[in-house]
């Protein structure tokens, strides 16, 4: 997968990593009702890489995206214990794939408190975005 090295100013040397799992996750969606199959890949602050595909169901209200899975699976396995430094998502496709308003309020709770990025396909390449620019405002523990 080819990236523009100028749009990527953080992290250079592990972007290649990170955009590759999110492509290899994405051959591993379950998707047959929408066809569209995602892949997700989270850095987290100790330097892991986690990666996951959405999993869809016949009861459509109960899929699930691959950003969500990546992180639950990455909780699941390790713990709440490490910020997201940086996420990359992929979808084979020539439309933009930024992660969605749902993804973007669960992984708002442990993200990285400074400086989080999001790489998401279009195309051949990644577009950049902070978490901040995607969510400025967010309901989080803060607000309860
Ligand atoms: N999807 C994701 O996996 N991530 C997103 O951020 C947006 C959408 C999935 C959900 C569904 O399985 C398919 O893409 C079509 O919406």
């Amino acid at each position: 997968m080819p990236f523009d090295a100028t749009i990527l100013p953080l992290d250079e040397a592990i972007l290649p990593s990170l955009t590759t799992a999110a492509v290899d996750a994405a051959s591993c969606a379950y998707a047959p009702y929408s066809k569209f199959q995602v892949g997700a890949a989270l850095l987290f602050e100790d330097g892991t890489i986690v990666s996951g595909a959405n999993v869809e169901n016949a009861s459509f209200g109960l899929s699930c995206c691959a950003e969500r899975n990546a992180l639950f699976r990455a909780i699941s396995a390790r713990g709440p214990h490490w910020g997201v430094r940086a996420v990359a998502i992929f979808h084979a496709g020539p439309e933009a794939c930024p992660p969605c308003g749902a993804c973007l309020q669960v992984m708002s709770e442990f993200v990285a408190l400074e400086g989080c990025i999001v790489y998401y396909s279009q195309g051949e390449r990644f577009l950049r975005a902070t978490f901040d620019e995607l969510m400025p405002v967010r309901f989080g523990p803060g607000s309860l």
